[in-house]
């Protein structure tokens, strides 16, 4: 039987805007771990933007895509994954991610979001008038998907990255579900 310890991957998850690829990067070079984006690898295998995967195609496309990508990734081992905002909507992807990763929640408050966001156009569902709402919308509903799904969570609104990946190495080796 798999054991928590075979858990090489660390699963980064969280609200666009919540620090995930640039924490992602820094920690696998400390952890010397792969670094995987979800959203990068369907952008490579689509070759084209996510706006335009969500314009031309929908959501649904989209999120079809994201089920396919997390499956594979959630195969191979030693790697940080960055996942995309939403990719906890579906639960056959924590459930995948799970079985191979420590799943990290970064959080950050609706108005750090905005700040880190708003002169962003690459993120569809955050093309609208009303940015804020939108946010603070979207983050209600999604918070008990990023509570529910976490092993960890680390709170990044007023920390540097360097900050934010030595608090999550350090809740990696003091947390006995881990082998880090
Ligand atoms: C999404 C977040 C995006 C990307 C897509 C949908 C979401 O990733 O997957 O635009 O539903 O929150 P980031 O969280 O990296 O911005």
């Amino acid at each position: 039987m798999k054991t928590i310890k075979n858990k090489t991957n660390i699963a980064l998850i969280g609200f666009m805007g919540s620090g995930k690829s640039s924490v992602g990067k820094k920690l696998a070079a400390e952890l010397n771990k792969n670094f995987v984006e979800v959203d990068d690898l369907i952008t490579a295998h689509k070759g084209i933007p996510i706006t335009q995967i969500f314009a031309e195609e929908g959501e649904i496309s989209f999120r079809e895509l994201e089920i396919e990508f997390v499956k594979k990734v959630a195969q191979q081992k030693n790697q940080v994954i960055v996942t995309g905002g939403g990719t906890v909507l579906n639960k056959i992807n924590i459930d995948r991610l799970r079985q191979s990763s420590a799943v990290v929640y970064l959080t950050a408050s609706p108005r750090i979001i905005l700040q880190r966001v708003c002169n962003d156009t690459t993120r569809p569902l955050l093309n609208t008038e009303g940015q804020f709402e939108r946010i603070k919308e979207l983050l209600a509903f999604r918070k008990p998907y990023y509570e529910r799904a976490a092993d960890i969570t680390v709170k990044t609104s007023r920390l540097k990255i360097d900050t934010i990946v030595a608090r999550i190495i350090i809740r990696l080796r003091e947390d006995e579900r881990f082998n880090q």
